[in-house]
């Protein structure tokens, strides 16, 4: 079911305390609100489960930013998809640039996370996007379409319908430059595209897809304005309750 949807992503920032305070932060801004999206937020595996119990996850859907390509067994250090479901977490960020870049994932891997997140009942936010010298090159269609087709396109219509999509061009994450509303509508209407190749365009039109990318107050309302733009995935502006509400508040 396609909605609006802005999720954070805390990545390797606050300790347990800064991030409780941050949630229960967000929790009471939001109360009483008329919101008209989904707002979740992605934390340190550490700080999920006292998360999850601190606020109301009907109301903010809490996320794991990676899980384990295994099951379960002698991983040392690893995290299964279980685990996460176990502490009240409903949905993993899978396939962000910084994992693939820095921690090797690559399509296999990621086809493997995505199957054990979604046979424990977690909604993988599954990343997307290119380097800017893909961009540059014009190769960014072709980019996404292989990240696409290399790790989700085994999964059946039914489960493809469960994933939320972000588009993250690499090159915007963190930079301050962020796609023009212009460039985000046109690949995002290419990937709809791409997935109703594959699955129909029922599914594709279901499919929530969002950007992210130095995503903040200044430029959500234009960027999530977009026909093909379902929401955000939000790195620094959900770090701080006065920087996240004002994007969750732009729809
Ligand atoms: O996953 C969100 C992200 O990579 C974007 O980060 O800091 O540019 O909003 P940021």
């Amino acid at each position: 079911m396609r909605k609006n949807i802005v999720a954070g992503n805390w990545k390797m920032n606050t300790t347990l305390q800064e991030g409780l305070e941050l949630a229960k932060g967000l929790d009471a801004a939001l109360k009483g609100k008329a919101i008209n999206c989904d707002v979740v937020i992605g934390t340190p595996f550490t700080h999920l489960a006292s998360i999850a119990a601190a606020i109301d996850t009907n109301k903010i859907g809490v996320a794991a930013e990676n899980c384990a390509d295994k099951n379960s067994g002698a991983y040392t250090g690893e995290v299964s998809a279980a685990m996460v479901a176990s502490t009240g977490a409903k949905y993993v960020i899978l396939g962000h640039s910084e994992r693939r870049a820095y921690y090797n994932e690559t399509a296999e891997i990621l086809k493997e996370k995505v199957l054990l997140a979604l046979a424990n009942g977690l909604t993988p936010i599954f990343c997307i996007g290119e380097v800017l010298e893909e961009r540059e090159a014009g190769t960014h269609f072709e980019v996404v379409d292989a990240q696409i087709a290399g790790s989700l396109f085994d999964l059946s219509a039914e489960d493809f319908g469960k994933l939320v999509l972000a588009y993250e061009p690499v090159w915007a994450i963190g930079t301050g430059k962020t796609a023009t509303a212009d460039q985000a509508q046109e690949i995002h209407a290419h990937i709809r595209q791409t997935i109703a190749g594959k699955y129909g365009q029922t599914v594709a039109d279901d499919c929530s897809i969002l950007y992210g990318g130095s995503c903040n107050a200044s430029n959500a309302k234009e960027l999530f304005a977009n026909p093909d733009v379902d929401g955000g995935l939000i790195g620094g502006a959900s770090l701080a309750v006065d920087k996240f509400m004002p994007i969750i508040e732009a729809f």
